[in-house]
């Protein structure tokens, strides 16, 4: 008995020092003045934007931190209330759900790239009109997500409103 332990203990040592000659892999460095991280490239709002981000980075932290674009806020940050909502690739996306190297290569519009030549999209002059704003903190997912529901129903009945907002 006591011999065969003895053995096991001799093979979990040379396996242990088989696994530490193992070489880890050496992470590539930044470039100068670049954080280590993904390089991505996507448009926001008409503009092509490229930058080197964590993998870990949520796509509304990088609207908001990387790019200044606040418009989008985190109401739950657990994918709930819509607040973060953005078109990506013309569908609407709760921008806390998604990561910013999975946008990588698409479009995205926020709530600053709705607007045109000055004047406010047709959902947003509606919303203004029918004081439809509340506290306006989740305003611009809402609108966003309007937007996108009336590309694909230009007439929606009340019960499609109904559904499509629940
Ligand atoms: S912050 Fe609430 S769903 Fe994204």
């Amino acid at each position: 008995m006591a011999k065969k332990s003895r053995t096991r203990v001799v093979r979990k040592t040379r396996a242990s020092r088989k696994r530490r000659s193992v070489r880890a892999p050496v992470p590539v460095p930044p470039r100068r003045g670049e954080r280590a991280g993904h390089r991505i490239a996507l448009t926001v709002n008409g503009s092509r934007r490229e930058r080197t981000v964590e993998p870990r980075l949520l796509l509304v932290d990088f609207l908001r931190d990387h790019l200044h674009l606040t418009g989008t806020h985190v109401g739950c940050d657990t994918s709930h209330c819509g607040a973060c909502t953005v078109l990506l690739d013309g569908r609407p996306v709760k921008s806390c759900t998604v990561f910013a190297v999975q946008a990588d290569g698409s479009e995205v519009v926020t709530i600053e790239g709705l607007a045109s030549a000055g004047r406010m999209h047709p959902v947003q002059q509606a919303f203004r009109e029918n004081h439809g704003l509340q506290c306006g903190y989740c305003t611009p997912g809402v609108v966003l997500a309007a937007v996108a529901f009336l590309r694909e129903n230009k007439a929606p009945s009340e019960d499609e409103i109904r559904v499509a907002n629940g």
